[in-house]
């Protein structure tokens, strides 16, 4: 990740441009939630629109779902998460802050004069805050707990799920019995995920409130190498799509002592975020775990009959699971380019550093902006008239206020990949200019000629 490229910048970007508020900020905001703003809720949607696209409805092999977030009780029990779904808690005995164990023994083999080789001795961890002493290790169960109904006792507990998996895998039979599916297929879902966090950090990177994008693909359990490459392979293309740069991404194999037990393989897909190397995505063959689980919590027959051979089994899962949120901040972050000196030599506003933020077309939050050159009347008309077209099948904005040298400058920095500049000529030849973000060349088109082009350059 380049130096340039500091969480702080884009950060101050997100929220100058409206991409990302922190939460309830008139009321001092609320630690580590955030709110998404216009460009945001655009960008966010453009991600979830094409992964839906690219997962689900482009294949032969995959449908959607979508399930309630507040879920039966037991399929919390049945899953593990009740007893196992914890982060090991220690506090500082003397300022009480709170932490994870594991992230401050992180921190400690990053600290350049640890010697790696020798195991950390607990007691030379003490709070990075004030340096006071710590308390033993506890496990904290990161579900959230809320009551169904007007009675607050412990039969109307319930939780808010902290993955979208749990409504797939109670939805299996369901969607077997109405869809006519064979195996090997998928079920994909996209929506929120709760988990109370010890610790949040880095922006959006790890918050409480946050969207998944999963799929569990049920499978024969032979020859299930051949659906876990082929997954790999959609979760690489994805990756590119994202604009994500090869040299920021790192594959990494977890070792059979760091899987989950029911695990045979886990991969997961890390980003060198300007704060550390840490996880974007995660591809795990989840063997017949879950289904196996739900069948003995809910006493209903769960297995798969094949068609062919009549032979009785529970299917097995390969579970890519992806973050909105994530993939939200590692875009922005690959997007994000400093030009030193600015690209334009005509303006003098554009001479210190330009940001242009290079999203991938089809992530971009406005596709096009119209800019008339003068407030004048005669322009204005021509230009709200384009702009209505245009609107009818591409995110638009209109902007006459500003030099137009700003005003490119403006659109670049949310990455705005096509500016209409309508002129005084445009009255006579009846075209306008079109400039295009990443290459600054500009092209005269004919206004009636506008949706067609931009069809084509948008890839729509
Ligand atoms: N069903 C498997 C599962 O939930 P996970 O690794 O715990 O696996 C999957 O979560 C993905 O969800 C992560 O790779 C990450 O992109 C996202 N994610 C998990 N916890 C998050 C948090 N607290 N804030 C934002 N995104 C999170």
């Amino acid at each position: 990740m380049e130096e340039s490229r500091t969480i702080e910048k884009v950060v101050n970007l997100a929220k100058r441009r409206g991409f990302i508020f922190p939460s309830s900020e008139i009321y001092g905001g609320l630690s580590a939630a955030y709110d998404y703003g216009p460009l945001g809720v655009e960008l966010k949607n453009n991600i979830k629109r094409t992964w839906w696209k690219m997962f689900v409805s482009e294949r032969l092999d995959m449908v959607g779902l979508d399930a309630a977030i507040i879920m039966h009780p037991k399929t919390w029990e049945a899953s593990g998460h009740l007893d196992n779904f914890s982060d090991p808690l220690v506090e500082c005995k003397k300022c009480h802050r709170r932490f994870r164990y594991d992230h401050l023994l992180e921190d400690k083999t990053i600290v350049p004069q640890h010697d790696k080789t020798k195991p950390i001795d607990p007691k030379d961890i003490v709070c990075p805050e004030c340096g006071g002493e710590l308390t033993d290790v506890k496990q904290f169960n990161m579900m959230f707990k809320t009551f169904m109904g007007p009675v607050e006792d412990s039969a109307s507990i319930v939780y808010l799920r902290p993955e979208t998996a749990g409504g797939i895998f109670v939805n299996f039979k369901n969607v077997l019995d109405t869809q006519r599916l064979r195996l090997p297929f998928g079920i994909a879902q996209i929506g929120k995920a709760f988990r109370n966090e010890i610790t949040t950090e880095n922006f959006i990177f790890r918050t409480r409130e946050f969207e998944q994008m999963e799929v569990e693909y049920f499978i024969e359990p032979k020859g299930w190498e051949k659906h876990f490459d082929s997954w790999l392979g959609v979760m690489r293309d994805w990756c590119k799509f994202l604009g994500l740069k090869k040299e920021d991404l790192v594959e990494v194999e977890i070792s059979e002592k760091d899987r989950a037990f029911y695990s045979k393989r886990t991969i997961d897909f890390e980003y060198k975020f300007p704060f550390g190397q840490k996880e974007l995505y995660g591809l795990a063959y989840r063997t017949d775990y879950d289904l196996t689980q739900h069948q003995k919590a809910s006493g209903q027959d769960l297995a798969y009959t094949d068609p062919v051979t009549r032979e009785k089994f529970l299917p097995h899962v390969i579970e890519p699971s992806l973050g909105v949120d994530r993939s939200f901040l590692a875009v922005l972050l690959s997007a994000y380019t400093e030009i030193d000196g600015g690209r334009s030599t005509t303006t003098k506003a554009i001479k210190d550093v330009e940001v242009v933020l290079k999203l991938p077309y089809q992530l971009a939050p406005i596709k096009v902006a119209v800019l008339p050159l003068s407030k004048k009347e005669e322009l204005s008309k021509v230009s709200q008239d384009i702009l209505l077209k245009l609107k009818k099948n591409f995110v638009c904005v209109y902007d006459e206020t500003a030099s137009i040298g700003k005003r490119y400058r403006r659109q670049d920095e949310i990455g705005t990949p096509y500016c209409v500049t309508v002129d005084f000529d445009s009255l006579e030849d009846k075209k306008v200019t079109v400039r295009d973000r990443d290459t600054m060349e500009q092209e005269r088109i004919a206004i009636d000629e506008l949706a067609a082009y931009f069809q084509e350059k948008l890839n729509y």
